[in-house]
């Protein structure tokens, strides 16, 4: 297991502080009323930590990728839709607009973007997820810049973000090759945000469609170079399933915690349930796989941190953790009983939540197809 370094011990415990006093007491609250987190939101920004990984230079902590693993597990420990707030403004918005971005994008897009604003990434649409090479949305190059028509969905921090990254075909003819990045702007005119979706859990993020009429950006919004972003999209989501492993993580150990809490409090038979060896193994289970999971997770951000090549272990510790969380939050409720089915313990939440992990920024069969293929290499 890796030996943490002081900053990483202080992340983590700073992280953990603020989840277990500020965040986890509002979670349910905002769960139930699907009310975006803002509170929860808000001391993250003051903190540094929507913008973990952002430059000093651009007003960021400059941290690690431990660093922002190990925060966002603390932090969706508490509540799993401010984690994935967080883990879309890190990986999804801040890291493509810090590595490809212009110098002048960065004073434009990324300084703010720690304390101050929201971003949000649109890539997939209604007919384009798990491929997203299949996109409609254009971006056709006039005198005056480019024009986008076309529209995205299941956009996480949609409805609350002041700028996107939208990935577009610049030209039709080049296949993945002929999409393109641009950061916009949310009152670009032409640009509209849709209402919230409904959804199973992480109730209390925000997720919306957008759709892009006739909308008019200048040249210089352009992320990268032309025909670069399905390259953009692809590493910038490698990053991202580091976090939304580590939002699984959070999620597995907050339902080992209820459980052990309902196993030693919970009396039947004469005694605490936790007596009972099939509940014993449940737990076994879960807290060897959340291990496990972790144990891949730092693998893959420390692949990260060194500079070497880690869509495997990305993809790997993504599909590991989310699914180890499924489980661990599906035996948690079983332990619960009938409590666990009621909105009196939020087991039922930790379940509802774990879900999407399994889904968002490559659901478990494109994972495997990743890790596949990078096993197999070119044949
Ligand atoms: N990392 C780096 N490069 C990659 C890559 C990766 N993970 N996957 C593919 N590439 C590169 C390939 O090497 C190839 O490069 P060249 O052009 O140099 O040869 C290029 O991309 C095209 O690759 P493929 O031919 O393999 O592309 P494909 O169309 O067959 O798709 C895929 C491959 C793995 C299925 C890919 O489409 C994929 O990852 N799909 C899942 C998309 C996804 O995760 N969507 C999540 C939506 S975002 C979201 O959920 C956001 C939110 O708000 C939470």
């Amino acid at each position: 297991m890796i030996k943490f370094s002081e900053d990483q011990l202080m992340i983590m415990d700073l992280a953990r502080e603020i989840a277990e006093e500020n965040i986890k007491p509002l979670a349910s609250k905002y769960d139930q009323e699907e009310k975006f987190p803002w509170e929860s939101v808000k001391q993250l920004q003051e903190l540094g930590f929507m913008g973990m990984m952002v430059e000093e230079e651009y007003d960021g902590t400059g941290l690690d990728t431990i660093c922002y693993a190990l925060a966002m597990e603390e932090i969706s420990k508490a509540c799993a839709s401010t984690g994935v707030t967080m883990s879309v403004n890190n990986s999804l918005y801040a890291y493509p607009v810090q590595k490809y971005g212009t110098a002048e994008q960065k004073e434009e897009f990324l300084r703010p973007i720690v304390s101050k604003k929201i971003g949000a990434f649109a890539l997939s649409e209604s007919d384009a997820g798990s491929d997203p090479a299949s996109m409609r949305t254009t971006a056709l190059k006039n005198k005056d810049g480019y024009v986008i028509n076309g529209s995205k969905m299941w956009i996480t921090n949609g409805g609350v973000a002041d700028n996107f990254i939208v990935f577009a075909k610049t030209d039709s003819q080049k296949g993945h090759k002929g999409i393109s990045a641009f950061i916009m702007n949310k009152d670009d005119k032409g640009l509209k945000i849709g209402a919230e979706e409904k959804k199973l859990g992480i109730k209390a993020s925000s997720t919306t469609p957008l759709s892009f009429d006739e909308c008019l950006i200048p040249e210089n919004r352009l992320l990268g170079d032309l025909g670069e972003g399905f390259k953009i999209a692809m590493n910038t989501l490698n990053g991202g399933r580091i976090g939304i492993a580590s939002q699984a993580i959070g999620i597995g150990q907050a339902a080992i915690e209820s459980a052990k809490k309902y196993m030693v409090e919970r009396h039947a038979f004469g005694g605490p349930i936790a007596k009972f060896q099939g509940l014993q193994f449940m737990m076994a289970d879960s807290v060897m796989e959340i291990e496990a999971a972790k144990a891949l997770t730092l693998k893959a951000a420390s692949m990260k941190d060194r500079g070497e090549r880690f869509v495997k272990e990305a993809a790997m510790a993504k599909l590991y953790s989310s699914e180890a969380a499924v489980r661990a939050a599906d035996r948690s409720l079983q332990i619960h009983g009938g409590a666990g089915y009621s909105k009196d313990f939020p087991v039922e939440r930790y379940w509802r939540d774990a879900k999407i992990t399994a889904i968002y920024e490559g659901t478990s069969e494109i994972l495997r197809v990743v890790i596949a293929r990078e096993t197999l290499g070119r044949y």
